[in-house]
């Protein structure tokens, strides 16, 4: 049986949301893993064709993809998986989509944006919570000041936390911050800059984080000058500040196996109930050299609850192939009103 859509990492915490997601709107997945059991139970659950598959081979994953339209990638962290699934898109002519928010993986994604465009490939990584909202508030207000030479973002995710954000964060361990300057991504000390920014509901602290968006924004909007903040206690901050020394000690592969088996063993869910409570906000700025600015703020379902709505509609586009090849950013690909057009996130100011 061929497919229109794949789900790759279909199992998984985010994969099992977005695949309900899909059959609640009459899409037709393809459910993909690298473990049969997992993989077997969900398609028998579900009533869905399946197919099992590691990454170690790339004949083997181009051959699981020739019959394949679009791939939507959950298996994550994506620094382990989004390469060889990018390198069989582009071999298959299979449009990509995932939900990482490392800003390395997008950026070596962008690297690849003439290939994609000599295959008719669209690749658009960051179609999650990390990336859609910020990404789209970012383009939305460039928009407004078009000579804006700097973009400050910054992230209110709440309170929830899966398995894979987890692993994704221990990977992130030890290594350095990051902003972009004059076009570049320079690297800077763990949560170099902090500051009070008020979200909606007051200030709160921040700290700089090497997100996604110093990749997606500076194709969005071509400014030069991004920061990306997100809200975290002030005194995690100063502990984030104080464990710079132990980068290396943090990086070393036993400390990150037992920091992912911890990670294993302790964190659950979020459950529906958690993602239902949770309310997240992002902030954004542009400014000109005048002085001049422009500031947004969006309110946005929990993180997960959001991914499951903007990759589903990014596959759905996708298949509808309104999508331009080469690298896409989620507000290149769909306009900067992409966010604000699901009715669960609302731009919710305008100063
Ligand atoms: N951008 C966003 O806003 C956003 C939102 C949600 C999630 N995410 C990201 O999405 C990723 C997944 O999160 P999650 O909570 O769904 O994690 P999860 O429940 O741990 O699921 C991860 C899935 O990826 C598979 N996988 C991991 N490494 C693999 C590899 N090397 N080869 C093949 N399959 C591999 C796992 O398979 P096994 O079980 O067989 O290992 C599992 O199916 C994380 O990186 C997370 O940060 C991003």
């Amino acid at each position: 049986m061929s497919a229109d859509f794949l789900v790759y990492g279909s199992y998984g915490f985010t994969g099992s949301l977005a695949v309900e997601q899909a059959l609640s709107r009459g899409l037709s997945p393809m459910l993909a893993g690298r473990r049969a059991e997992p993989v077997e139970r969900q398609a028998t659950e579900f009533d869905c064709p399946h197919r099992v598959f590691s990454l170690e081979h790339p004949t083997v994953i181009a051959d699981q993809l020739d019959d394949v339209d679009v791939l939507l990638n959950c298996a994550g962290p994506f620094s382990s998986t989004a390469e060889p699934l990018v390198s069989a898109c582009l071999a298959t002519g299979t449009d990509y989509i995932d939900v990482t928010g490392e800003y390395e993986v997008i950026d070596r994604i962008a690297d690849l944006d003439r290939d994609a465009e000599q295959a008719g490939v669209t690749l658009l990584p960051g179609v999650g919570f990390d990336v859609v909202p910020s990404d789209c508030l970012a383009a939305s207000i460039a928009g407004e000041l078009p000579e804006a030479t700097t973009l400050e973002l910054a992230i209110d995710g709440g309170t929830t936390i899966s398995q894979g954000t987890a692993k994704a964060l221990v990977e992130g361990l030890g290594s350095p911050g990051a902003i972009r300057q004059d076009g570049r991504i320079e690297h800077v000390p763990v949560a170099s800059k902090r500051r009070q920014i008020d979200f909606g509901d007051g200030p709160k602290p921040t700290m700089t984080i090497p997100w996604g968006d110093l990749v997606t924004a500076y194709h969005s909007t071509g400014i030069g000058d991004i920061e990306v903040y997100t809200a975290v206690p002030g005194p995690a901050i100063t502990v984030m500040r104080r464990t710079r020394p132990l980068g290396p000690v943090l990086r070393a592969q036993p400390v990150q196996r037992l920091l992912k088996r911890l990670v294993e063993a302790t964190v659950t869910g979020p459950s529906a109930e958690q993602r239902a409570e949770n309310v997240c906000h992002v902030w954004g700025r542009v400014s000109n050299e005048d002085g001049d600015s422009v500031t947004g703020r969006l309110r946005t379902p929990d993180p997960y609850e959001t991914t499951r709505l903007t990759t589903v509609e990014a596959v759905s586009r996708l298949l509808d192939d309104s999508v331009s090849s080469g690298f896409q950013t989620p507000a290149t690909a769909f306009g900067a009103g992409f966010a604000t057009e699901f009715d669960e996130i609302e731009r919710i100011d305008r100063d």
